[in-house]
């Protein structure tokens, strides 16, 4: 028989089990309006500050939005962009009524400013970036800027499911960057990178679904089958 607090954490469905975490860390759309105590964001942000960036410069920045008015703004923002993902979507015959994750992020999108928490991960930029910008490895530059904050962001989505927070990473604010820099009041060396609404869930973290290793793991060269797991020879 569980106590109350042991019925509690089993209710919000608090894990520490590091793989099963990262297996259970499905994106987390449909959230309750009850307020997220700002100690745990503060413990997600911190999570988030453990992970690598790019010559250890740590220069990500988070926005923590709480504030209804302001939380309205964006998910006017949000919702005008997923109008646009919604009709590709369709184009590829995915629609609310055939697919759970179109019809997720339409959830999303029509309920964003509900979600207790908008936390807006962003990057400083720094005064070496505009020599890279323009200079020859340009293309490299663009391909690796976001990797100075892309751990950090799953991080925070581990952490989130660790303290038994729903979380998703969503992206499509970042389309509106000048409007956003407006409502945030961003300065011109900031840049957001992507937007996570986060609070209570409403249903049930479950096993996220992804294709099997043997599908998207080589060994020495592309194409040449990676060993399937219990495999015990040696490679
Ligand atoms: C780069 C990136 C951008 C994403 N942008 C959005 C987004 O704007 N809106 C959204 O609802 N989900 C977004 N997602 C979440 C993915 O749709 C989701 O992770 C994927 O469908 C797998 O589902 P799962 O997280 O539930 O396992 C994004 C994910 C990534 C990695």
């Amino acid at each position: 028989m569980l106590c109350q607090a042991q019925q509690e954490e089993e209710d919000i469905m608090v894990e520490t089990d590091l793989f099963d975490i990262m297996y259970s860390c499905r994106s987390m759309r449909r959230l309750k309006t009850d307020p997220v105590p700002f100690e745990l964001i503060h413990k997600v942000i911190e999570a988030g500050t453990q992970g690598p960036s790019g010559g250890g410069v740590q220069a990500w920045r988070f926005v923590v939005v709480a504030e209804q008015q302001v939380k309205e703004q964006i998910a006017e923002i949000y919702l005008r962009g997923w109008r646009g993902a919604e009709a590709n979507y369709a184009k590829a015959g995915l629609t609310p009524e055939n697919s759970k994750n179109v019809r997720a992020a339409a959830y999303l999108a029509e309920h964003l400013a509900e979600a207790p928490v908008l936390l807006i991960p962003c990057l400083r930029a720094r005064k070496s970036h505009a020599a890279r910008l323009n200079g020859p490895h340009r293309e490299t530059f663009l391909r690796i800027l976001g990797g100075s904050i892309y751990p950090a962001i799953q991080n925070m989505l581990l952490a989130c499911r660790a303290l038994g927070l729903g979380a998703s990473l969503t992206t499509i604010t970042t389309l509106y960057e000048d409007e956003m820099r407006k409502i945030l009041d961003l300065p011109e060396f900031i840049t957001t990178y992507a937007l996570i609404p986060i609070g209570y869930p409403k249903g049930k973290f479950g096993p996220v679904t992804r294709r099997p290793v043997e599908e998207v793991a080589w060994l020495n060269r592309y194409g040449k089958a990676f060993p399937q797991q219990g495999d015990t020879k040696n490679p």
